[in-house]
C-alpha cells in the first residue's frame, strides 16, 4: 500500500544536508512536471542541468523498460553489453580511447584526480603529486573532490584534507604560470564554472592551460560534468573551444536522469589504471548504461546540437529584454543550454528568492551562486515551452519588484 507523504515528512525522516522546496514534482513529460497537488510548471532547470531530453522522453523509457526485462546488473568481474555500447558511441565521438564508468560526477572526478596522480607518480616519480585548481570551482562532495573544489564552505569541517591541493584564480593565465612547476601532476579547469556562477573559461585562457601542462608534463582535466553532452551546443565544451584534455569527466546529462558517471581519457594513460587500482560495484550498470546510450544517440545529431544554439539565442535575447526593461540583471552569459543572468548589484544576494518566485510562477529555475539565476533545461525543449516558461518568469521577476 502507498501511504500518503508530505514535505513535512522531509524534516522528520531526512537527514537535514538539503533544504527543498516546498512542493513535490511527482509526474513529468517533455519541458513540463506537475506536483502533488496537480499544479503544472515549465521545466528549466533539468534537474541541475541532468535531464537532458526532458521527462519521460520516448527513447530513455523504451531503452530503460527493454534493458529492465533483460539484465539489470553483474559485478565488474563480468562485462555487458550496454556498457561496451556506450564506451565504444563515446570513444567514437570524443578525443577518448578508453573508458571508465561510474555512477555520479563526483565519481568521475575521484577516478579522474586518483589517476592523474597515478600517472604522474609512475611517470616521474613520487614528489609529482599536486593538483591545481581554479577558486570557486565545484567537482563534487567526496572529500578528495570537495578539496579541489575552489570552494571551502564545501570542505571546511571534515577535519584534514588529501593534501597537495592548490587553487588559483580561474581564467588567469599569470597565475597558473606562477603555480605550475615540475611537482604539478594535473590542472583541473571546468570549460565554464558551473556552479561557481556560469562562467564561460576564455578560449585563450584554455589554450594557454593546454600549452603549460604539456611544458611542464602535467595532465589537463576537463570536468565536464555540467557542461557535457551537448549542453554547450557541442558534445562536450572542449570541442567548442578546440582545446583536448587528456581526461575528461561526464555525468548529470549523460544519464538523462538515470545515475551514471564516467571519465574519459587516453590509453597511454589509462594503462595506469590496471587491475585492482580503482573500482565501483555499480559502475557500468547496464539500465544506466542502456540509457545513456539513447541519450547519446539522440543528442549528437547535427539536428538537436544546432537546435540548442538556436534555443540558447532565443533564452538570451528573452533574458536580454527583462534585464533592459527591469534592470535586474547586468550580464546574461553561458554556452548552449547552460546560462546564467547575472544579478544587478542592488539584487545581489537575491538568487534564491527569484527562484522561489519563479516555482510560485509556474516555472523551475536554478540558483549558481546566490547572485546568478540558472537556466539548464531539456536539450530538445520546444520554442513554445521557452516562450511559455519566460513570460512565466517574466511575471515572477514582476512580482518580486512589486514586493
Ligand atoms: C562541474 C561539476 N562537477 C562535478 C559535480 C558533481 O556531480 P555529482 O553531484 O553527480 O557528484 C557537479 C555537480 O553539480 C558539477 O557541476
Amino acid at each position: 500500500m502507498n501511504q500518503t507523504v508530505t514535505r513535512a515528512d522531509f524534516d522528520q525522516v531526512m537527514v537535514p544536508n538539503y533544504a527543498p522546496a516546498d512542493y513535490i514534482p511527482v509526474r513529468g513529460e517533455g519541458a513540463r512536471v506537475w506536483d502533488q497537488a496537480g499544479r503544472e510548471y515549465i521545466d528549466f532547470a533539468g534537474g541541475i542541468a541532468v535531464n537532458a531530453l526532458g521527462h519521460a522522453h520516448p527513447a530513455l523509457v523504451k531503452a530503460l523498460t527493454e534493458q529492465a526485462g533483460k539484465i539489470w546488473h553483474v559485478s565488474n568481474s563480468l562485462t555487458n553489453e550496454p556498457a561496451l555500447r556506450l564506451a565504444k558511441k563515446l570513444v567514437a565521438a570524443t578525443f577518448a580511447e578508453r573508458v571508465f564508468f561510474c555512477n555520479s560526477g563526483a565519481e568521475a572526478n575521484e577516478a579522474a584526480f586518483k589517476l592523474a596522480r597515478k600517472y604522474a607518480i609512475d611517470v616521474a616519480g613520487c614528489e609529482k603529486y599536486e593538483i591545481i585548481s581554479t577558486t570557486n570551482s565545484f567537482h563534487g562532495r567526496t572529500f578528495f573532490t570537495v578539496t579541489v573544489g575552489g570552494q571551502p564552505k564545501y570542505s571546511d569541517g571534515f577535519g584534514p584534507r588529501p593534501q597537495g591541493v592548490k587553487h588559483i584564480p580561474y581564467n588567469d593565465v599569470a597565475a597558473l604560470k606562477a603555480a605550475i612547476s615540475d611537482k604539478t601532476a594535473a590542472v583541473v579547469v571546468e570549460p565554464v564554472q558551473g556552479e561557481g556562477g556560469v562562467l564561460p573559461a576564455d578560449k585563450a585562457y584554455l589554450e594557454a592551460v593546454r600549452a603549460l601542462c604539456d611544458q611542464h608534463g602535467a595532465l589537463l582535466v576537463f570536468d565536464e560534468v555540467q557542461t557535457g553532452v551537448g549542453r554547450s551546443g557541442s558534445l562536450y565544451a572542449y570541442m567548442e573551444y578546440g582545446v583536448t584534455p587528456d581526461i575528461l569527466t561526464s555525468a548529470k546529462s549523460l544519464g538523462g536522469g538515470f545515475p551514471i558517471g564516467a571519465m574519459l581519457t587516453t590509453e597511454k594513460i589509462a594503462k595506469h589504471f590496471g587491475v585492482g587500482t580503482h573500482g565501483s560495484t555499480y559502475g557500468g550498470n547496464p539500465l544506466a548504461c542502456a540509457v545513456a546510450e539513447a541519450v547519446i544517440d539522440v543528442v549528437n545529431t547535427p539536428e538537436v546540437l544546432a537546435g540548442i544554439r538556436a534555443k540558447h539565442a532565443r533564452f538570451v535575447s528573452q533574458l536580454n529584454a527583462i534585464a533592459a526593461k527591469t534592470g535586474v540583471f547586468s550580464e546574461v552569459r553561458g554556452m548552449g543550454l547552460l546560462i546564467g543572468a547575472v544579478l544587478a548589484d542592488v539584487y545581489k544576494g537575491r538568487a534564491k528568492d527569484f527562484m522561489t518566485a519563479a516555482a510560485k510562477a509556474g516555472v523551475m529555475v536554478l540558483q549558481a551562486g546566490p547572485d546568478v539565476v540558472r537556466f539548464a533545461p531539456s536539450l530538445v525543449i520546444a520554442d513554445a515551452d521557452i516562450d511559455e516558461g519566460m513570460a512565466r518568469f517574466a511575471q515572477a521577476v514582476d512580482s518580486l519588484l512589486a514586493k
